[in-house]
């Protein structure tokens, strides 16, 4: 039995759409969660419940008149009959006087006029029906259901300018507080009640219909009119969403709205809560939350008065089948009433104008076909009226992208990039809304498509949606449904290796670490890859001896881009055969080439001009040919190494020219070469560009080894997926089951050593400027230059107090003197960071070093190699 007993004066209010109410454990959950509710806020439940799904679509059919009429009752009533079967019910005992009712609708005087008091009637029959039968067996189930009949309730209010249909049939409700009204609905002897949605009392005393949407609006009336602790919506999403889920599997589930947001983005988007329901809830300071029937346990999205003002884009959402129609005008603004004329023609066709543009001659409107009739012949006879003064063109069908947060105005400046994503199509209407909640542009429907996943990916990394709003922002839609795979628990966070570091940071930071074991490990996954047949680790990435060796041990070559690397790699692992030594420079000048040829190492060329100016150099060798298919991919636009704007890689525009140049220097090409970015996260890519280099190795015809690059991401952001081996395995194995005769080469940096590399850096200042808090590091841009470069996240730790909460927010900054010298901001760690503490920053092993440099005449970092498996054969 619930708590609270009948006499409390505290209610929640629970709303349960078609789909919630129309199967037997849907029900069962029902019960649970009003008694629950009960239990834990000592409150008393009201449901309010829709009618069976479907049901109400087939009596709208049957007050529209429909034919067939009588068979539609007939297959209402079988199905309702067959509910209660699965219910345990007596149908003639729980239903029977109401199917009567329902039956004898259709041999009502009212039927041949369809007045509209007996098309309102038919119409509530459905939340009737199944209100009746759910408070039948949540009683069966014992719980303490009273039934309420919402028609005495909830008055129908009059509006002046409503028709007579919309008095009936899309009405809306008087909620004044009226303490009378609230005292003598809680004298119902129930601790939970059951009532219907979509219904109230007309005037007349018959019923009268809440519209579309209408039980979310009934659940909100009746909070409003109750002064309810809250207003549940259960439906069967987890709540309100950063954009349209199945269209954008990265949006983010809306934890927390204010009412107002909360209505533009039902208004222009979600459809999980009519947005005629915010108002009264918003009116009456009664909280809302949408909540998820199936995954009860979700937060849901609340709505309430009190939700922190985050400034930011909450939500992107897309409409289609809009019209524009564009007004050109000669000198309109000096003809007084101009408007008045064009908005005159606009309400004679009974067309409500969305968004608005104009300038010095045109006018430009948007008809929202959800809103409005527009069919052609509308639309022409529009046109027809319009052209009497001025010229008319109508745009259509066209798309409006609506993005929605508060503040809008002060975020353009973060908008750049969606600036610059909309300049590649073309924006026909720009609207900002008065109340600066929302701002829309107008495309072409054919050029949206495709366009949300993009947008809401640039909103975030332009900062404009601010998904790190732990108060806004819940997980992601794919992370409900479990399609997210997780990165692991970072190898630093083990009691012993932390301590390790500790130890190490003593003798002084900046300081890089390695973990032997992360980087044996990503070389032996690499290794167990059955299509591969050569891998060559790109030492650029990180060229420590004692990496070196792990890596060879694990049977990788090295790839080389400097006579420096090439160096390295003879004096750090001296027994490694010539034929293991990858040569693939850039730019390089002609005695690097003559070096690494004289050591036997296997040279890759990319472009012609070198075997004509030092033909000699080459003449008789074999050699790797580098090509540019024509793209860049990667995680930046300064690493990708293609197309072009790229210097990288001969276009394939000149293979033909170089093909014959080579061989007029009797030079064989044995391999064929392609690395088109860094951090590439396109899982196909790798599989593409085999399948292409394999069409062009058959045209060389002396090819032996095609190269596929390197470029394999890893998880940097908690966000980040780990790469998908498995599948790219699977690819790479069906690509070359189609070139059989190819070795197939990669040649990957990255993937081998980021994550085993840490950057130690003690805190010199924490400080306070003008409401930021700055961390500072004795590390900077010079010992970590990613973060500078290419805005590159690297997650920020205080190891001193790993296990402290990291709560607060702060700038990391390093002590340089660029502005550029931050290595992240509004970042968290413990509110007690301070000067001495050590921080890390992690998956700092490849470019991390090898990029480091001394400006400032700061100091290179030191660098520490520790936990290898013993079986690493590593040089110290
Ligand atoms: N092969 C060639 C020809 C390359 O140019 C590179 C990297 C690789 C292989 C290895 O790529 P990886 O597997 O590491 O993505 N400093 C940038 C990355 C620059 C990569 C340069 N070339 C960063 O920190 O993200």
């Amino acid at each position: 039995m619930p708590s609270a007993s009948p006499a409390s004066d505290r209610w929640i209010v629970l709303k349960f759409g078609g789909t919630s109410v129309s199967r037997r454990h849907r029900w069962d959950t029902i019960g649970r969660l009003a008694k629950q509710r009960a239990d834990e806020n000592g409150a008393r439940v009201l449901v309010v419940v829709s009618a069976l799904s479907g049901v109400t679509n087939e009596l709208t059919a049957i007050a529209d008149g429909a034919a067939d009429s009588a068979e539609r009752v007939a297959k209402l009533e079988q199905r309702h009959r067959e509910f209660l079967a699965e219910l345990e019910l007596d149908a003639d005992a729980v239903l029977g006087e109401r199917l009567a009712v329902l039956r004898n609708l259709l041999v009502d005087p009212r039927v041949a006029s369809r007045a509209l008091d007996w098309q309102a009637e038919v119409l509530g029959q459905g939340e009737l029906l199944s209100s009746t039968l759910g408070a039948a067996y949540l009683r069966a189930q014992g719980l303490d259901f009273g039934w309420v009949d919402a028609r005495h309730w909830l008055q129908a209010s009059i509006l002046p300018n409503q028709n007579a249909w919309a008095q009936r049939l899309s009405v809306s409700c008087n909620t004044a507080p009226d303490q009378d009204w609230r005292r003598a609905f809680a004298e119902q002897p129930n601790g939970l009640l059951l009532t219907q949605g979509f219904i109230s009392r007309h005037a007349d005393g018959g019923t009268a219909i809440l519209g579309r949407g209408g039980s979310d609006t009934s659940a909100a009336y009746f909070g409003a009119l109750l002064g309810a602790q809250r207003v549940e919506i259960w439906t069967d999403v987890p709540g309100m969403f950063s954009a349209n889920p199945r269209e954008v599997p990265d949006a983010r589930l809306l934890t927390r709205l204010d009412y107002y947001e909360a209505q533009e983005i039902a208004t222009t988007g979600a459809k999980v809560l009519h947005p005629r329901s915010i108002k009264p809830c918003r009116d009456a300071g009664v909280a809302m939350a949408i909540l998820d029937t199936e995954r009860p346990d979700l937060p849901g999205t609340s709505i309430d008065g009190n939700a922190r003002t985050v400034p930011g884009v909450k939500a992107i959402s897309r409409r289609n089948g809009i019209v524009l129609v564009s007004m050109e005008g000669i000198g309109m603004w000096q003809q007084v009433g101009f408007l008045a004329d064009v908005f005159a023609r606009f309400k004679k066709h009974g067309l409500s104008v969305d968004l608005i543009g104009s300038s010095e001659t045109n006018v430009t409107v948007s008809l929202d076909p959800s809103e409005n009739l527009v069919n052609t012949d509308v639309l022409a006879a529009l046109s027809a009226d319009l052209a009497e003064i001025c010229r008319v063109k109508v745009i259509a069908p066209c798309t409006a992208i609506t993005l929605v947060g508060r503040g809008m105005r002060s975020l353009l400046h973060k908008l750049s990039d969606v600036w610059a994503m909309f300049g590649r199509e073309r924006v026909h209407l720009i609207s900002q809304s008065s109340n600066d909640l929302n701002l829309t542009f107008v495309i072409d429907e054919a050029d949206a498509d495709g366009l949300l996943p993009v947008l809401h990916a640039a909103l975030i990394e332009s900062d404009a949606m601010p998904v790190e709003e732990t108060s806004v922002f819940g997980p992601r839609w794919r992370e409900i449904v479990g399609g997210v795979r997780r990165r692991g628990t970072p190898w630093w966070r083990a009691r012993g290796e932390r301590d390790a570091l500790l130890s190490l940071a003593r003798a002084g930071t900046p300081r890089y670490v390695y973990h032997l074991a992360t980087v044996q490990a990503r070389a032996r996954a690499l290794a167990a890859i059955p299509a591969i047949d050569r891998r060559f680790y790109a030492i650029k990435a990180n060229s420590h001896p004692a990496l070196l060796n792990a890596i060879v041990a694990e049977g990788f070559g090295l790839e080389c881009v400097s006579q420096g690397e090439l160096e390295r790699v003879f004096a750090a692992v001296p027994a490694l055969p010539v034929q293991n030594v990858l040569f693939t420079p850039s730019f390089a000048p002609r005695g690097e080439y003559a070096f690494a040829l004289d050591k036997g190492v296997t040279v890759t060329l990319d472009n012609v001009e070198a075997l004509k100016h030092w033909p000699e150099l080459f003449r008789g060798r074999e050699l790797w040919l580098r090509v540019d298919l024509g793209r860049g991919d990667g995680h930046h636009d300064k690493v990708k190494t293609g197309g072009k704007t790229s210097k990288f890689g001969l276009p394939l525009s000149r293979v033909e020219e170089f093909l014959a140049e080579a061989r007029a220097l009797d030079i064989r090409i044995v391999g064929l070469h392609a690395h088109l970015g860094s951090g590439v996260e396109t899982a196909q890519h790798w599989r593409q560009v085999f399948d292409e280099l394999g069409g062009i190795a058959e045209q060389i015809g002396t090819i032996q080894s095609i190269d596929i690059g390197g470029g394999l991401p890893i998880p940097y952001t908690e966000d980040d997926e780990p790469f998908d081996l498995e599948a790219w395995s699977a690819g790479l194995a069906e690509i070359k089951a189609a070139y059989p005769g190819y070795q197939l080469v990669i040649e990957p940096g990255r993937y081998l050593v980021a994550e085993s590399g840490v950057l130690l850096t003690h805190v010199t200042q924490v400080v306070e400027k003008q409401g930021i808090r700055r961390v500072g590091a004795d590390a900077g841009m010079n010992a970590l230059m990613r973060p500078a470069l290419y805005d590159a996240w690297h997650d920020v730790a205080n190891l001193t107090r790993l296990d402290d909460t990291a709560e607060d927010v702060f700038d990391v900054v390093g002590p340089i003197c660029e502005s550029s010298d931050v290595f992240g901001k509004r970042r968290r760690l413990p509110a007690a960071t301070a000067e001495g503490d050590v921080l890390l920053l992690a998956d700092a092993g490849a470019y991390g070093y090898s990029m480091a440099n001394t400006y400032n005449l700061r100091e290179l970092p030191a660098e520490d190699v520790i936990g290898g498996d013993g079986n690493d054969g590593a040089a110290r």
